[in-house]
């Protein structure tokens, strides 16, 4: 008998499966996000659940794939832009390469189309062969940047890498500071929207609209450290590292943004990247852009990011034929 493939909605009842699929089929990478269930239950509910177009793949009735997809609301150039955002897409590793991603993806698009959204985007690295996919599907790289990276811990670094006897070399880069009477903490990343708002987008740029508040995740807190007019929100991510056949578990905290700048932002940095550490976090990461205005998160060498998209309506081509690539390394105008 043929193998029989079904696309269908992605529903509650899958969400109990998903962590092993995830996990599973990102398995051959060697350092990835660490799907969590309390991590995914947490991003179904704050906003894949309402968008209603994430798909599962069976084959034989069994749950071999599955692409999320979220809606929202972005602004480029003053109009405002719908965009279904994917992401994970996920086949696991006995089914990879046979073009399962390649028809979720289609019908993500179709059906992205048919809710109306301009754009479809996502994130991905360039180390994953994923984005060869991506561009065959006519994906555009609308940002490149680099991470940039702070060394919380030097012996849990080292571990994740395999090199528990580089712990002690690793350790004289920590990054290291006195928490500070002046900075305040508030829980939950989103907490402050009105900081949030002040930082400026960059020219050009698509400008993600704020979706809200997520859900508070009890074991991957986020905070927002504040300093008189400066502050930043961070949250932290279990990641999975896989140096030499081994999995190794650890913490890693993102700096999601920032707003102010001197002396203040400085001492916020400090104390947040402190506090992050205390809690357990290895190292802290930010995507370039927001990094560049961020003291502390210096360390270059991170993964390369790619932001890609594809217009799916006349706004969001007319619109992503006038965005300019962004590239760390070579800014746009
Ligand atoms: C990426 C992924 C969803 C694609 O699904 P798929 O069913 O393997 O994809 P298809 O068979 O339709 O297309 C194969 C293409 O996917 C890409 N690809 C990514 N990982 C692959 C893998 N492990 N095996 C084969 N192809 C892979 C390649 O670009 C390949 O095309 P190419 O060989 O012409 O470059 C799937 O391979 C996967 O789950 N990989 C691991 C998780 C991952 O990297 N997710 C995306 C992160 S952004």
């Amino acid at each position: 008998m043929s193998d029989v493939l079904t696309l269908r909605p992605l529903l509650d009842a899958d969400l109990p499966a998903l962590p092993d699929l995830l996990n599973q089929a990102f398995a051959s990478h060697d350092e990835t996000q660490w799907y969590a269930p309390e991590l995914l239950a947490s991003a179904w509910q704050w906003e894949w659940q309402a968008a209603r177009l994430s798909l599962a793949a069976e084959v034989n009735g069994q749950l071999v794939g599955a692409t999320l997809v979220a809606l929202r609301r972005a602004l480029h150039q003053g109009e405002p832009l719908l965009l279904a955002h994917v992401g994970p897409v996920a086949v696991s590793a006995q089914a990879q390469g046979q073009g399962l991603g390649t028809q979720m993806l289609a019908a993500v698009e179709a059906a992205a189309r048919a809710a109306g959204a301009d754009l479809l985007t996502l994130g991905t690295e360039e180390r994953f062969p994923a984005h060869r996919l991506y561009r065959r599907l006519g994906y555009r790289v609308v940002e490149r940047s680099r991470t940039a990276i702070a060394l919380l811990d030097g012996r849990r670094a080292a571990q994740a890498l395999g090199k528990p006897w580089l712990g002690g070399l690793l350790a004289l880069l920590e990054s290291r500071g006195k928490p500070d009477a002046q900075v305040q903490f508030h829980d939950g990343a989103d907490a402050l929207p009105e900081l949030r708002a002040q930082t400026p987008p960059r020219a050009n740029a698509l400008v993600e609209l704020p979706l809200g508040p997520r859900p508070p995740m009890a074991q991957f807190p986020g905070f927002v450290a504040q300093c008189q007019d400066a502050a930043l929100g961070l949250l932290t991510w279990p990641v999975i590292a896989r140096p030499a056949g081994r999995e190794v578990t650890m913490r890693v905290v993102q700096v999601l943004w920032s707003s102010g700048a001197g002396p203040a932002l400085a001492k916020a940095t400090v104390a947040a990247l402190a506090r992050a550490r205390e809690e357990g976090a290895a190292s802290a990461f930010a995507l370039a852009g927001s990094a560049r205005r961020v003291p502390g998160l210096l360390l270059p060498g991170g993964p390369r990011v790619l932001r890609m998209a594809k217009g799916i309506s006349a706004a969001g081509e007319r619109q992503l034929a006038a965005m300019q690539a962004w590239d760390e390394w070579a800014p746009g105008p």
